[in-house]
């Protein structure tokens, strides 16, 4: 059986929605792996740490390879200024990553740990929800060593070094950014104890994944699966398909998403800030909450939604209908 995993697998969720990811998967998907669950009963692979790590052994990248990173890397450098959120493309800037070819982690670490004092650390692929969760408690963000290849540019089932990189590291620079997502590890690790992930990897995917965020010049991009993509970079802040609703901690959690294909609603925070304070509450009452609400399906719109836009889901119903 193919079994969703946990937030960089994060699928935890959905399996329902997640349809035939052989057909009808145009996008973008180089976020979330489907792995069967027996892959991780063996611990990690020959080679690996005990902790899932690997050198990322930047030496050993081709040339082919640097290309494909510098044909994905311009072509999103060039889509994201007006539609990447501030903190994102400074934390791009200040990274290097423009530097040509695939970074090597040894050196962006340092100036990665030095403005906030996370690390990037390469792992082979896939790796269990609990030990995802305790790199990232403490800022560790674990990123896929391979790159897709240059037929796969748009297309990739499971998170590459592009992905994991240009994705998500840029928004580890910011300070508030960096201290949510040590939270969430810290969180992850409990909801696992609890048997809340499917709520909480919920979270993980409608902000750390396909988060936008309201801003003075207009809704700017935040999310790692979005800005990591082309098409749903452009999708994801211009097609009048989607719902875009202001973000709401137990509405998201009860919310399920699509694995495979765009987004049909994006949440909208009004600040990093304004995130990391809605999570900082003890989420002990709210699983106790939603142990008894209903799911939201995926595209209705509640009264209490603060509705940015009403999507017309003209995109989701053609495709389903394909
Ligand atoms: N505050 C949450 C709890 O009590 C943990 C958490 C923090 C979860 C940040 C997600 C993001 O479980
Ligand atoms: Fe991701």
């Amino acid at each position: 059986m193919r079994q969703p995993r946990g937030p960089r697998t994060i699928l935890s969720g959905d399996p329902g929605l997640a349809g035939d990811s052989e057909r009808n998967f145009p996008p973008n998907r180089a976020i979330v792996p489907v792995m069967s669950a027996d892959g991780f009963a063996s611990g990690p692979p020959p080679g690996a740490r005990p902790d899932w790590t690997i050198d990322q052994r930047w030496d050993a990248y081709g040339p082919g390879e640097h290309q494909v990173w510098n044909t994905l890397y311009e072509r999103q450098a060039a889509l994201l200024p007006g539609r990447a959120c501030d903190p994102f493309l400074k934390g791009l800037e200040a990274l290097d990553l423009h530097k040509g070819g695939i970074p090597d982690f040894a050196r962006m670490n340092v100036e990665l740990n030095r403005l906030t004092g996370w690390s990037v650390v390469a792992v082979p692929g896939l790796v269990p929800d609990d030990v995802f969760f305790d790199h990232l408690a403490n800022r560790r963000f674990p990123a896929g060593q391979f790159i897709r290849r240059a037929d796969q540019l748009d297309y990739l089932q499971e998170p590459d070094i592009f992905h994991d990189v240009f994705g998500h590291v840029p928004m580890l620079t910011d300070p508030v950014f960096a201290d949510y997502m040590e939270a969430y590890g810290k969180g992850g690790l409990r909801a696992l104890g609890l048997g809340q992930l499917h709520q909480l990897a919920r979270l993980y995917w409608y902000t750390v994944e396909f988060g936008l965020l309201q801003t003075d010049a207009g809704v700017r991009i935040y999310g790692a699966g979005i800005v990591s993509s082309r098409a749903e970079s452009i999708f994801a802040l211009d097609d009048p398909s989607p719902n875009r609703l202001g973000f709401d901690l137990e509405r998201v959690m009860r919310t399920p998403y699509r694995i495979d294909d765009f987004q049909q609603v994006y949440f909208v925070i009004p600040s990093l800030q304004a995130l990391l304070d809605a999570t900082l509450q003890d989420f002990g009452p709210i699983y106790g909450r939603l142990a008894k609400a209903s799911d939201i399906p995926i595209e209705a719109i509640l009264p209490t939604d603060q509705v940015l836009n009403r999507g017309t889901q003209a995109y989701a119903r053609a495709a389903a209908a394909q």
